[in-house]
């Protein structure tokens, strides 16, 4: 194994600072810009290579204490050794390197990143596989990173903490009720996932225990739901029967209670079904919410919003009393669902939603006066890009969690008559690589 001594030169995508020997470029976890570490290579190809940390000689002005013990080990979070302020310059860096490499843009609008004011007990959505051990002692916590090895995690900083309760008591509930725990190497067992999905706003908790075959009873509902029983709100079995990495199935049992929990977000109210997405961050979140909300102000009163990609409806009823009419686009149905329950406890009745694939729905649509696009991680297809070249709607807001996917779509969108006022990135998920953005792009010319 090759060690050799390597200056930290920036911050890459997954999170890995990077560096130069010679013009071989090397990715090294844990590393921080500025670093001078002595590194061990793993694993080296043509061009570029990746290393692991021996020794930091001169640890970099940006370096911190990590806050939880378990930090090196468990795979959730990889910058907890950059100090707070210098993980929202980082993100930044790295939005500009996305647009610069990927877009040709060297001259973006970007602004600074919205920070949190306290950046723990944030993660109002926290999934947990489990194993059995051989001495029957459950554990549960999350994957070392680019493994399936379980760290079993006791207390994570990140989560709401009025999660910590429930998890403490599962645990325990698990262990002592032999329920079977999924083995996905020999394909045995029942209980894959514990889920706890939940809101500060309101103080709810829902409960849901994904298994491979339907198996879990109002006993076992009752006796978990014991953990917190003034917050919990409902247990949910979800039943995921494929061999699959993807954490939830499509069929829901509610075994206690109902089975969603309610959100609030700048005065209106959400109803959040156990596999409905919701973003993580009910904070951060608002606080985009309230950008856009001046946004739609400053444009005034139009007649057609579309808000492709709607999850449970966030923007588009946010976007209700700025438009004779809102259309949301979304392919879970259960999402869908939940959107419209959302549209009748919040009386706003010009909004409706469509369930199925962007692709093929937005281009049956009329032209919108306002596009909203928040995609999955990889971003938006040919059909939407055609659908917003024919329909050259003046303003779009596009909400992105993957800068590369956002720097692709961003070139295609500035060859078809767009420009970029601004973008503006928020930490969703202090403490990881991971980043928010809020892009307001208008059309050349106006309408
Ligand atoms: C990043 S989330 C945004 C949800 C919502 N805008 C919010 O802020 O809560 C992306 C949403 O797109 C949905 N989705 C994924 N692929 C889709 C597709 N091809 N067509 C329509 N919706 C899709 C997902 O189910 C998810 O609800």
């Amino acid at each position: 194994m090759k060690s050799l001594k390597l200056r930290i030169k920036k911050m890459v995508q997954k999170g890995f600072g990077m560096g130069y020997s010679g013009k071989l470029v090397i990715f090294v976890p844990y590393s921080v810009p500025g670093d001078l570490v002595k590194i061990n290579i793993k694993e080296q190809k043509k061009d570029y290579a990746f290393g692991e940390i021996e020794d930091v000689i001169e640890p970099s002005p940006l370096r911190t204490d990590p806050f939880c013990p378990y930090f090196y080990d468990c795979g959730g979070c990889q910058w907890q050794m950059i100090d707070y302020k210098s993980q929202l310059n980082l993100k930044k860096d790295l939005i500009y390197d996305a647009m610069n490499h990927i877009a040709g843009i060297n001259n973006l609008p970007l602004q600074d990143t919205q920070g949190m004011e306290t950046p723990l007990h944030y993660r109002n959505k926290v999934q947990l596989p489990l194993k059995r051990l051989k001495n029957r002692k459950i554990i549960m916590g999350f994957y070392r990173y680019n493994t399936h090895h379980i760290v079993d995690i006791e207390k994570c900083p990140l989560h709401l903490e009025q999660f910590q309760n429930v998890l403490s008591h599962a645990r325990t509930v698990l262990q002592e009720e032999r329920v079977t725990i999924y083995d996905e190497v020999k394909d045995w067992g029942k209980l894959r996932n514990l889920t706890l999905r939940g809101s500060s706003q309101t103080d709810e908790i829902l409960i849901v225990l994904v298994t491979r075959r339907k198996m879990l009873s109002r006993t076992l509902a009752e006796k978990l739901r014991a953990g917190d029983p003034e917050r919990v709100v409902g247990v949910v079995e979800n039943l995921n029967e494929e061999k699959t990495n993807r954490i939830f199935g499509t069929k829901n049992f509610t075994l206690w209670g109902r089975p969603y929990y309610y959100e609030k977000i700048l005065g209106l109210k959400f109803i959040i079904g156990a596999t409905s997405f919701f973003q993580v961050n009910t904070p951060m979140i608002s606080k985009m919410a309230q950008q856009f909300i001046n946004e739609l102000k400053d444009i005034n009163y139009v007649d057609h919003i579309v808000d492709a990609y709607s999850g449970v409806g966030l923007f588009s009823l946010l976007s209700s009393s700025f438009a004779r009419r809102v259309t949301g686009v979304e392919i879970s149905a259960p999402a869908v669902k939940d959107a419209f329950k959302n549209v009748e406890i919040n009386e706003q009745m010009n909004v409706i939603f469509r369930e199925g694939d962007a692709e093929e729905i937005l281009p049956e649509l009329e032209k919108p006066d306002i596009l909203i696009l928040d995609p999955p991680r990889k971003g938006i297809g040919p059909n939407v890009i055609k659908f917003i070249n024919n329909t050259k709607p003046p303003y779009i807001f596009y909400i992105s969690c993957n800068p590369p996917t956002l720097a692709r779509d961003t070139k295609i969108l500035i060859e078809n008559g767009y420009d970029i006022e601004y973008i503006k990135p928020y930490d969703f998920f202090p403490h990881t690589f991971h980043v928010e953005t809020f892009t307001k792009f208008v059309l050349k010319g106006g309408k």
